[in-house]
């Protein structure tokens, strides 16, 4: 089926915004789950293990329609340093996305943790029994989570400068799928 180039698909945009809502979630669990001692530990962590495996599902999903459908073109007056940024952020927050929910399923599974998806899944090991691998991979995860959380202010950030200073219709192209603003003629005052 044949797509217009100029938009984003509707599952690209479905795709983006729930994986928005579930990753923020998961660094807030991530960060809740390190600083409780009580019950509510192992409780978030029985959510915190299958949302971050629906993630990468997610996650490879949405990188088979990435390379299908490729996003429409950001506007030709953008600065050629901002497009690398945004080029750039974009394929950091796949590689985040892959690797977050790799490395914890890999960190566990170095501890000798059984990794449950609800009461009866068991996922199988990635990786062999391995106590500095654990302690490794443990600190890589807490690492990786920093720099996704960042990467996600960043693109906020961009995200706002795009919908409220340069109103290019960037914004609103993952909002409502519309096409991106062609960008404005020079008018020449004299
Ligand atoms: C996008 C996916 C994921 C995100 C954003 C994420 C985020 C986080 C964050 C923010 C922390 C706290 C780090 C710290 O402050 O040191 C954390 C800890 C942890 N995560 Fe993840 N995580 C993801 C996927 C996974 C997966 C798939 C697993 C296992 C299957 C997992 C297992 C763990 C474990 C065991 C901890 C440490 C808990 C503890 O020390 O009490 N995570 N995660």
């Amino acid at each position: 089926m044949r797509t217009d180039p100029n938009t984003f698909t509707l599952a690209a945009r479905v795709l983006h915004w729930l994986m928005a809502v579930l990753i923020v979630a998961m660094l807030f669990i991530g960060v809740g789950m390190v600083a409780s001692v009580s019950e509510r530990h192992a409780w978030l962590l029985a959510i915190h293990k299958p949302l971050g495996i629906a993630i990468l599902i997610l996650a490879i999903v949405r990188l088979a329609v990435r390379l299908r459908h490729p996003p429409p073109p950001l506007p030709a007056d953008l600065p050629a340093i901002q497009k690398l940024a945004a080029l750039a952020s974009h394929w950091l927050l796949y590689v985040l996305m892959l690797a977050m929910p790799l490395i914890g399923w890999a960190m566990l599974s170095a501890g000798g943790y059984p990794v449950m998806l609800g009461t009866s899944l068991r996922l199988p090991p990635i990786f062999p029994t391995n106590a500095v691998a654990f302690a490794v991979l443990r600190h890589l995860h807490g690492g990786f989570a920093m720099l996704l959380f960042l990467t996600f202010l960043a693109h906020m950030a961009a995200a706002l400068y795009h919908g409220l200073i340069r109103r290019d219709g960037v914004l609103p192209s993952m909002l409502r799928g519309v096409k991106t603003a062609p960008p404005l003629e020079h008018v020449d005052p004299s």
